[in-house]
């Protein structure tokens, strides 16, 4: 297996007619974990969004090259069958699917047709998975976010990152609303899938996951752009001093993107 590769060159993006991402640029290579840091309104999830395909996010220039296939090119499903996921920053509730049958059918549907999982096999993975993760399990039979609290979406959220194996992962504000505990339990499941057949992109305000999580590059967005990249030792800069210090060495007032008409 050839190891994973999403590169992300010079890529802008809009928002009904709003230019939103500014020359983006990023390399997630397998066995890299990266964080992305910045003040709110900077371009982060919109960042996210864009690469998984949302028809609202508009290309407006720049290239995305996913194992060497142009992403930009491919449907939003093919996207997740290529092995691109992403954990977004609020996750959506969806009534009548059980989050065990929505595993199932994301399995699925990667697998193909004729090459299904077998019920057994499932069950065995999602039992593990769910021990990782420290969940009951019965979430698994309820309605896939419906009325779960803001840590256990999350949870859910990771838990789906390890029953599907992707090889690139988006993580959105994944430790947003975790408890001390629940961030540690979130934090052991995204190292047990580290390796040289995975990647990931990190989204994050607080230093404090990445105490659990070594990241190998950190980067400070703004204005929808990459501002800044170092390695753990600006994240945990940023925790002491905040982003002012950035902004005045690059002579930036305005971080945030889109506000202007
Ligand atoms: N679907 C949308 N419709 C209108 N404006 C949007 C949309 N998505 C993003 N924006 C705007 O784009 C800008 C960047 O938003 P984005 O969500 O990417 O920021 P962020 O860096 O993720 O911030 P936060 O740290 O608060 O999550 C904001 O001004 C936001 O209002
Ligand atoms: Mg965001």
């Amino acid at each position: 297996m050839t190891a994973p590769n999403l590169t992300v060159k010079d890529l802008s993006v809009a928002i009904e007619g709003k230019e939103i991402l500014k020359g983006f640029n990023i390399e997630v290579k397998g066995g890299e974990i990266h964080a992305i840091m910045g003040p709110n309104g900077t371009g982060k999830s919109t960042l996210a969004s864009a690469l998984m395909g949302h028809p609202k996010y508009e290309v407006t220039d720049g290239e995305v090259s996913f194992n060497g296939k142009d992403l930009l090119e491919m449907e939003v499903d093919e996207r997740a069958r290529e092995g691109l996921f992403l954990a977004m920053q609020y996750p959506s509730e969806i009534s009548g699917i059980t989050t065990a049958d929505f595993l199932r059918s994301a399995i699925n549907s990667k697998r193909g047709e004729g090459n299904e999982i077998s019920l057994m096999k499932f069950i065995r993975q999602l039992d593990k998975k769910m021990e990782i993760l420290e969940m009951d399990e019965k979430y698994s039979q309820r309605y896939l976010n419906e009325g779960f609290s803001g840590g256990e979406k999350k949870r859910n959220e990771i838990l789906q990152l390890l029953m599907t194996e992707p090889k690139i992962a988006i993580l959105d504000e994944i430790d947003s609303g975790l408890d001390i505990d629940a961030l540690k339990v979130v934090a052991n499941g995204v190292n047990a899938m580290r390796s040289p057949e995975f990647g990931c992109l990190i989204i994050t305000h607080y230093q404090r996951l990445l105490n659990y999580i070594t990241p190998d590059f950190v980067h400070v967005m703004m204005q929808g752009r990459i501002v800044k990249s170092g390695g753990p030792e600006l994240a945990a800069r940023l925790e002491a001093e905040g982003y002012d210090w950035i902004k005045e060495e690059l002579g930036i007032e305005d971080e945030t993107v889109g506000q202007k008409a």
